[in-house]
């Protein structure tokens, strides 16, 4: 049974990767995620405010001369964000080594200088980037042109900061998704991983409360996320990685079928620990035993439409029929 695959140019032993999230914070919890057997590891992400905290700090203490350290670093606003940098630094150093590809993950949402940060991932060790451009236009004078050129601005400044490949993280939020993949692609993404997950804030009605936080995610999610890396599948040459929903076996099986090189798995690993991981890959590999399936490259995308699927029929294919269907068995009166 064969389940190596190739993401982002690089040869994994399998497509489970442990993506950004707390489980990858630490050396030792990287290194159980490894025993376990995944196929590479994201670390959890490096904030644009983590670095120009840290910018502002040297700033300060250039400022203030080394003399009146104490004193300097009374002033910062938050000097917790500023030291996650350097350890964040440490940590691929310490863990690049560790037998599987680690992955750097860069947060942000403007262009700026926190973007050249790659490189000193890259320079750290890392075997490539993933950026989370988490960005939400809530300024209704923004043009939607506007938002997207700023995807491309980032990517475009992390790319000319690096040598390993770059994949890009993205909210499905887009009017035009798909043109949205294939702009990012030609500005150099070597991956896209659909997709990342908002902060979930809500109202309580009882206590006239906003909250915000981070939600599991549940298998039902999956299936926006699997419908466009099918749509992708053979629009793109670039890979594309699965975010959201793994929590079985047949998550990872049905991913890959759609056409994901790799398939991604947070919630699931905090939910059941690093040993969920040889879980899962013995599921995956009882289910190819099953189907008599040899390797993971023959089933990649085999549910994907082909290149030559009309997309524009493709989108409502079935809907009438799925409304008519839902109608039937949902009316109870
Ligand atoms: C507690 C928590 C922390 C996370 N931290 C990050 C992060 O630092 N960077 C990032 O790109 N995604 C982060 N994510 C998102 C996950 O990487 C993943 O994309 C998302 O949870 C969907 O996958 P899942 O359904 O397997 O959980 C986080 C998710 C959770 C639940």
């Amino acid at each position: 049974m064969n389940l190596a695959t190739r993401y982002l140019g690089l040869d994994l032993r399998n497509p489970l990767v442990a993506s950004a999230g707390p489980m990858t914070q630490s050396a030792d919890r990287i290194k159980r995620l490894a025993e376990a057997g995944v196929g590479a590891v994201v670390l959890p992400s490096l904030f644009e405010e983590q670095i120009r905290a840290e910018a502002d700090r040297d700033e300060l203490l250039a400022e203030a001369g080394i003399d009146s350290f104490g004193e300097a670093t009374s002033y910062l606003v938050d000097p917790d964000a500023s030291v996650w940098p350097r350890q964040y630094l440490e940590l691929i150093g310490r863990t690049s080594g560790s037998g599987v590809p680690v992955i750097a993950s860069l947060n942000g949402s403007t262009p700026g200088g926190w973007t050249d940060y790659a490189r000193a991932m890259q320079d750290a060790g890392a075997a490539a980037i993933e950026l989370n451009i988490y960005y939400l236009p809530g300024d209704p004078l923004i043009p939607s042109r506007d938002a997207e050129q700023r995807y491309i601005d980032i990517l475009t400044a992390v790319k000319s900061a690096v040598s390993v490949p770059v994949a890009v993280k993205l909210t499905p939020y887009f009017s035009s998704f798909g043109d949205m993949a294939l702009r990012l692609e030609q500005a150099g993404a070597d991956g896209l991983v659909l997709f990342n997950r908002f902060m979930q804030t809500d109202i309580d009605p009882d206590t006239f409360t906003v909250s915000t936080g981070f939600k599991l995610s549940s298998p039902a999610e999956a299936t926006l996320p699997r419908s466009w890396i099918a749509r992708l599948r053979s629009q793109l040459r670039s890979s594309l990685a699965a975010s959201t929903g793994v929590e079985t076996a047949d998550d990872v099986a049905a991913y890959l079928l759609a056409g994901a090189d790799v398939v991604m798995t947070t919630s699931a690993l905090l939910r059941h620990g690093p040993g969920h991981v040889t879980a899962l890959l013995d599921g995956l590999t009882a289910w190819m035993d099953r189907k008599g399936i040899g390797s993971v490259h023959e089933i990649r995308g085999l549910l994907a439409p082909t290149a030559d699927t009309p997309q524009a029929g493709f989108g409502r294919y079935g809907y009438l029929r799925a409304v008519e269907q839902a109608t039937r068995a949902y009316s109870p009166w």
